[in-house]
Formats: C-alpha cells, structure tokens, sequence
C-alpha cells in the first residue's frame, strides 16, 4: 500500500507514521504537511535518515488543488488519511481564518482530488468536538448524535464532515470518517492541557485552569487513536462514521493533580483563570460501533498513559525547549494575558 498522510508531521500524524511503519512492511508512507507552528519535520528525521524508500516527505498544502492532485499520481497514492487541521481551540477563537482555509476548503480540495484520481481508500480524521457539550448525566455521543459545534474550531470541523459525508452520499466516494476523543502522547505541542501543564509545572510556573477546571474531557492515549484509524483504514465501511474514546472521563483539575503529583510538584501551582468563551462542559464517545465492526479498544488506562508521556516529556525536553521561542510565545503571551 502507498499511503497518503497529510499533517503527519503533528503531534497524531508522527505518532500514526511511526506506528504504521512499524506495524506494515509492505507499506509506504508519503507524508505532505505544510508546517505550520504546529508541523516539525525533525520528528520523523530519524525515517527519513533511513533513506529505504519507505518514508517520503512533501512539503505542501491540502488545499492546493494542483499539488494534491500531483502528489496523488506521482506517488501512485492508493490511500489517504487527513489529519491535517488546524486543531487548537483557542486559536480559532484569536483567529477563525485559518480554521476555514484548511479544515473546510483543504478538507474538501483533498477528498476531491483522490476522488478524482480514483484512490480507492480515504479516511478522514475528525473529533468528538463536533457534537458539542454534554450535561453531567447525558449519555455518551454516539454516531447519530447530532452536531452541534461551539467553537470555530469545532464548526469547521463539523462542516468538512459534512462535506466528506456529501462525497459519499452523492458520488459513491467511499470515504470514512473517524471521531476521537481528546488525545494524550508523545509529541503533543505544549499548547493543550497536558503537555502545557506538564512543561509550565516542571519550570515550576501558575497552571493556568479555565473557569472552575470542573469541565470534563474523555481522554484517550495517543496510540490507542492510531491503532483506531488504523482500523477504520483496512476495516471501515465506505461512508461510515466511527466514534474513538479512551474511557477515561476526568476533569481538568484531576488531570492537572494528577500531573503535579506524578512531577512531586505543589497543587499551589494551580492558577483559576478566566473561562475560554463557549467552552464545552463534559465531552464522552459512545464507541460500541467501533467496537462491534472494527473490534476496536484502548489499551491504555490514564494511569498507565500518563506516566508513560510524563516519561516521555522528561526524556525529550530539547524537543519541547526548541519550541518555546518565536511564535509559540507570542501567541501564549497575548491569549493568557487577558486570561489572568
Ligand atoms: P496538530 O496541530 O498537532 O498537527 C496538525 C498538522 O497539520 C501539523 O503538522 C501542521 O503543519 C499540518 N497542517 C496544518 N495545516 C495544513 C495544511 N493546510 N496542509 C497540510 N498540512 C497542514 O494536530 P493533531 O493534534 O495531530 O490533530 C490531527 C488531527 O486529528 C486533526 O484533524 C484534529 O482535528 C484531529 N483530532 C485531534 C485530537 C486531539 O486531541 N489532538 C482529537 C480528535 C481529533
Ligand atoms: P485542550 O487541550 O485545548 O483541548 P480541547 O479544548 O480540544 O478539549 O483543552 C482541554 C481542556 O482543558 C478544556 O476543557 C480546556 C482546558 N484548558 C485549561 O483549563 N487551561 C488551558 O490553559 C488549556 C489550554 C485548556
């Protein structure tokens, strides 16, 4: 199989290359990202040292019609799977124009072009978000829940679904679409609650937590969601939608105690800041469907994810240092100074 990732060289993406490298050896992996902050091709520079034709990385936009469609027959791609997105919640609160750019117009540019060019597998990465916000005794979202997006983020998200979901119900494009829960792993950009709490409390710097930090999250590890798109790639049904959770709903503050703890650092660290507008309440994935035709299941329990990527950020503070300049900062600096 010639498989197409885009944005693999995010925090999923590097991980899902990885995993399918190791899991597949007949498989090659062309990877197109465009870099954007949150894009680090250093990730995968150990694959592309190997030099074994396996790994291919392009540098490039999902949204441009030409390059996608050029990359699609050079490499003779005969499957895709999107995560590329613009994917931090507070971002498109500061800024929804990139959201629209490539969530929806790059969304629907690519599934476009492999429909064109006949690739005969898609999936298209997306996540819980689009349902919008549980009350504390709702049932878990399953498929059929409808969306109801709250953020720019989300919405964007919501409409590429939709868009990809036309592409099978008007053309026969065989494409699936896979919903996940909140992620946790190794090479998560330190912009979202775990790997943001991790590196602020090992420099021993306020933790900053929205409104009461009661609002709850279904966490899933990393590599739990790869082995799900995984499935969803080999075992989806054309037009399917598969929910992915990890089973794990925590509030925020017991996730940010629990890493204090881990790091044997003072809960005084913890700092109430002013609440992220619209901000969902309670997220949990109903994944019995994948279950019953995937035969998916996390492997992970949070206590077992956690410290493995607490171990994995102590092992690999270079990495998470040579983000913390430029671009990172300035975007810290200006969201969390209206925060406190
Ligand atoms: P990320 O922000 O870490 O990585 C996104 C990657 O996409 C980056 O490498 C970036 O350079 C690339 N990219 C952005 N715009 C691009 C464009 N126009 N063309 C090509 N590449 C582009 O995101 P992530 O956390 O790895 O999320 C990956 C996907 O999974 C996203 O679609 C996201 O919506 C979805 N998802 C994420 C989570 C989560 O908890 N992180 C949960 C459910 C679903
Ligand atoms: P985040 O990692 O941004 O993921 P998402 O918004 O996609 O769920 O946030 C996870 C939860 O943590 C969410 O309820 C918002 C909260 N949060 C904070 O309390 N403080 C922060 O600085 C950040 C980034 C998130």
């Amino acid at each position: 199989m010639r498989l197409l990732v885009t944005g693999g060289c995010g925090f999923i993406g590097t991980n899902f290359i990885y995993a399918m490298l190791g899991r597949h050896d007949d498989l090659t992996v062309v990877n197109c990202d465009k870099l954007t902050y949150a894009g680090n091709r250093a990730n995968l520079a150990p694959l592309e040292a190997r030099g074994d034709g396996r790994y291919h990385f392009v540098r490039a936009d999902i949204a441009d019609p030409a390059a996608m469609a050029a990359i699609l027959a050079q490499y003779r791609i005969d499957a895709v799977v999107n995560f590329a997105a613009e994917s931090h919640v507070d971002r498109s609160i500061a800024d929804p124009e990139p959201f629209i750019a490539t969530n929806v117009r790059g969304a629907q540019n690519l599934v476009h072009c492999a429909m064109q060019a006949g690739v005969p597998r898609y999936v298209h990465v997306s996540t819980d978000e689009v349902y919008g916000s549980l009350g504390p005794d709702d049932p878990a979202f399953t498929e059929t829940t409808p969306l109801d997006p709250s953020s720019p983020y989300s919405a964007s998200k919501a409409a590429a679904d939709l868009l990809v979901g036309a592409y099978w119900k008007t053309y026969g494009y065989p494409a699936v679409i896979t919903r996940c829960s909140n992620n946790y792993g190794p090479w998560q950009f330190p912009e979202k609650l775990i790997p943001l709490m991790i590196s602020l409390a090992r420099q021993d710097k306020p933790l900053p937590l929205y409104g009461d930090g009661t609002n709850v999250r279904d966490w899933i590890h990393v590599a739990d969601h790869c082995r799900g798109v995984e499935l969803a790639l080999f075992k989806g049904r054309p037009g399917a939608v598969y929910n992915f959770g990890g089973g794990a709903e925590l509030p925020n503050i017991t996730v940010v105690r629990t890493i204090l703890a881990a790091l044997g650092k003072p809960e005084s660290l913890i700092t109430f800041v002013k609440d992220r507008p619209g901000h969902d309440r309670r997220y949990a994935m109903d994944h019995s469907l994948a279950a019953r035709e995937l035969g998916f299941a996390p492997e992970y329990d949070f206590a077992r994810g956690i410290e493995q990527t607490l171990a994995w950020y102590a092992d690999n503070q270079p990495w998470v240092a040579a983000i913390h300049s430029g671009e990172y900062r300035r975007f810290m600096d200006s969201w969390y100074k209206d925060r406190s």
